[in-house]
């Protein structure tokens, strides 16, 4: 059995066991499903395998804190989502959006990413991510605020800590992903809703 999907099952069972009230807030006050998935996400910055790009080079004076970086350096990103920490671990999807050096101060990045799942139980369905992510923190907090298939309507949080630097250029953060949808049911695959407009198209040409 794939390692995320032993981990859901594990968890759902965990949270309809439990009488927490952070559980029972999570899930959204008993109803809707809780999913849990853990993944590594790898932002490569340079390099060979390069997956992260600095397209906006702000014009500002240099950041107090984060050396060679200025206010406003933004970096689009299509980083793999692997099982493991490893390089090499199996790759589960990826995160694709950006990242905005959005404090005047401090080391704080402002992401925009969406999660497309590409292997396990959730293949084909994506995760929408946004949240402050202070690098200098070791816990961040993101916000899901939303979702496609099995995660439409998707609420909830990602927990997010700086993994390992595994080169200068290559950093692994851990990404704790705790999601609520509505209902029990699994929602119906995507391209369902393209065959029936399509079948209303034709038959108002009809
Ligand atoms: C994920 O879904 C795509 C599209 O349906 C399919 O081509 C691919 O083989 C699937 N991948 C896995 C790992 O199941």
């Amino acid at each position: 059995m794939p390692r995320v999907v032993l981990l859901v099952s594990l968890v759902a069972v965990l949270a309809m066991a439990t009488g927490d009230p952070a559980v029972a807030a999570a899930r959204g006050g008993g109803h809707g499903r809780l999913i849990h998935l853990l993944f590594y996400m790898h932002d490569i910055t340079g390099g060979p395998g390069q997956t992260a790009v600095q397209v906006i080079k702000g014009p500002g004076p240099a950041h107090p804190v984060m050396p060679g970086s200025h206010f406003g350096d933004t970096t689009v990103m299509d980083d793999a989502l692997t099982e493991g920490p490893g390089a090499s671990s199996r790759v589960l999807g990826r995160a694709r959006g950006t990242y905005t050096l959005a404090s005047l101060g401090a080391p704080v990045l402002s992401v925009s990413m969406t999660v497309a799942l590409t292997g396990g139980a959730y293949n084909g369905s994506t995760i929408a991510v946004a949240g402050l992510d202070d690098i200098s923190a070791s816990a961040r907090e993101l916000a899901v605020v939303g979702g496609t298939g099995a995660f439409r309507r998707a609420t909830g949080h990602v927990l997010w800590r700086t993994a390992k630097m595994e080169s200068r250029d290559h950093m692994v953060l851990e990404l704790d992903v705790y999601a609520t949808v509505p209902g029990a049911a699994p929602a119906p695959p995507p391209r369902a809703d393209v065959v029936v407009h399509q079948a209303a198209l034709n038959h108002n040409l009809d």
